[in-house]
């Protein structure tokens, strides 16, 4: 079963490969993703391991020059399939960013140092000459970007300044920060959303979700993306778990990268003990068994269960006794929605919170990526037969409805479905199925 599926799998990506990069899905996201590609590129690995390469390069073509990734690369104009399209962040009025390609000027968080890794150890006959230090280069200028424009109060913990940053755009986590920060109609210039005509507008954010969303870009945009000035007059800006536990993960590989081609790593260690003590005292919510996002602006703990608050487990991050109690808390009924054996694992958002959505993009549905995530986490930490339970139910749903976009973690509703949720063809839910299979 798994080799015809193994093949859906590497047309889905060959399908989305533009000539260089692969988009995320033809439907809603023409373009290429910055996060996107790292996981895309984990797939390409398996059976093209040339392609895996061109597409972390093709991305590192949209590096600003001061180390600044973004998320969206528009390589090609394609008019009224996306909104913000290319004209909207108007970057090329930006100094350090690149001249002849457009792109966002907000980032998302930052795999490219164990996807580099991995690259580098299952793509060693392909490399091109100088390609690892070259990279290895470019991620750590992206990093020492972070920590000097993103760490305003030296706690070795990186802010988001945009939902979308964080790549869970419409968690409920961010409501908790719309709660104190008002928005009224006139400060958000006009505009005009495709995705919830191009997809179920019911599975998509909301109308309040965008306005905010439109309301920052425009902001740090009006500010020409000086962070600086962006900090001063935000209502927005978080200290993520996923985004910083992604980010200490990807330290770890650059060091062991950095010591291998005889590089001095020491400013990486630096980085990476603080990040890793910060985040292990002021993250973990002892209460709620998992670790919790902060919110710089209002200067408080956001106090839910979500999936970025189990995944520091993938970074190595928590001590014994907190990965014990992360178990703990997988076990439970916050990420579970119904009995044990009725519920697949692991819906990204408390399933017992009044804000839990079952079909509803980051506020309750189960994503490939943040299972693959947790699986090699709890791998990590020797809860083998957990890591068992996590990979086996995202093969089983891939193989029941294709490689969609997210899907009901709710057995009995899953079971009558005949398509999953959100954009189809989507290349990360293939290519980390490629991945989980070649394990
Ligand atoms: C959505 C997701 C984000 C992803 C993007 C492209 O915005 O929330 O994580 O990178 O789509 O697939």
């Amino acid at each position: 079963m798994n080799r015809d599926l193994q093949q859906q799998a590497q047309k889905v990506l060959l399908d989305n490969w533009r000539d260089g990069y692969t988009i995320p899905t033809a439907q809603l996201y023409p373009f290429q993703w910055n996060w996107d590609s790292g996981f895309i590129a984990i797939g390409y690995l398996h059976f093209d391991p040339a392609k895996a390469i061109q597409e972390f390069a093709s991305l590192f073509s949209g590096q600003w020059s001061n180390g600044f990734l973004p998320h969206i690369l528009f390589h090609k104009e394609i008019k009224d399939r996306y909104f913000p399209n290319a004209d909207f962040w108007g970057s090329q009025a930006i100094a350090e960013a690149p001249k002849q390609l457009k792109t966002s000027g907000i980032t998302q968080p930052p795999v490219h140092g164990f996807v580099l890794e991995k690259i580098l150890n299952l793509a060693a006959d392909y490399l091109p000459k100088d390609f690892a230090r070259t990279y290895y280069q470019k991620v750590y200028l992206h990093h020492r970007y972070f920590y000097e424009n993103r760490d305003p109060h030296q706690e070795g913990l990186v802010y988001i300044n945009h939902p979308w940053e964080s790549g869970r755009d419409n968690s409920p986590i961010w409501n908790e920060v719309y709660k104190k920060w008002s928005l009224a109609p006139e400060e958000v210039p006009p505009y005009q959303r495709v995705d919830n005509k191009l997809a179920n507008p019911e599975e998509r954010p909301t109308q309040d979700d965008y306005d905010r969303y439109v309301y920052l870009v425009d902001l740090a945009k009006k500010v020409a993306y000086k962070d600086q000035d962006i900090y001063a007059q935000t209502p927005f800006a978080v200290q993520d778990t996923l985004f910083n536990a992604i980010l200490i993960r990807s330290n770890e590989s650059l060091i062991r990268i950095g010591k291998a081609l005889g590089e001095n790593v020491e400013e990486l260690e630096i980085w990476q003990a603080k990040a890793i003590q910060t985040f292990k005292e002021k993250m973990w919510d002892e209460d709620l068994g998992i670790f919790t996002p902060y919110d710089l602006i209002n200067q408080q703990a956001i106090s839910m269960r979500e999936i970025g608050g189990l995944l520091p487990l993938f970074a190595n991050i928590p001590n014994q006794t907190q990965a014990q109690q992360l178990v703990g808390t997988l076990d439970s009924p916050a990420f579970q929605v119904a009995a044990p054996d009725e519920s697949y694992q692991c819906p990204t958002f408390d399933a017992t919170h009044p804000s839990f959505e079952g079909h509803k993009y980051w506020r309750g549905p189960i994503w490939v990526n943040t299972n693959w995530m947790l699986h090699q986490g709890l791998e990590q930490y020797n809860f083998l037969e957990k890591a068992l339970k996590i990979k086996s139910d995202t093969l089983e749903i891939l193989s029941r409805l294709g490689f969609y976009e997210y899907f009901d973690a709710n057995k009995a509703i899953l079971k009558d479905q005949k398509v999953g949720y959100g954009g189809n063809a989507f290349s990360w839910s293939a290519s980390l199925f490629l991945d989980l299979t070649n394990d």
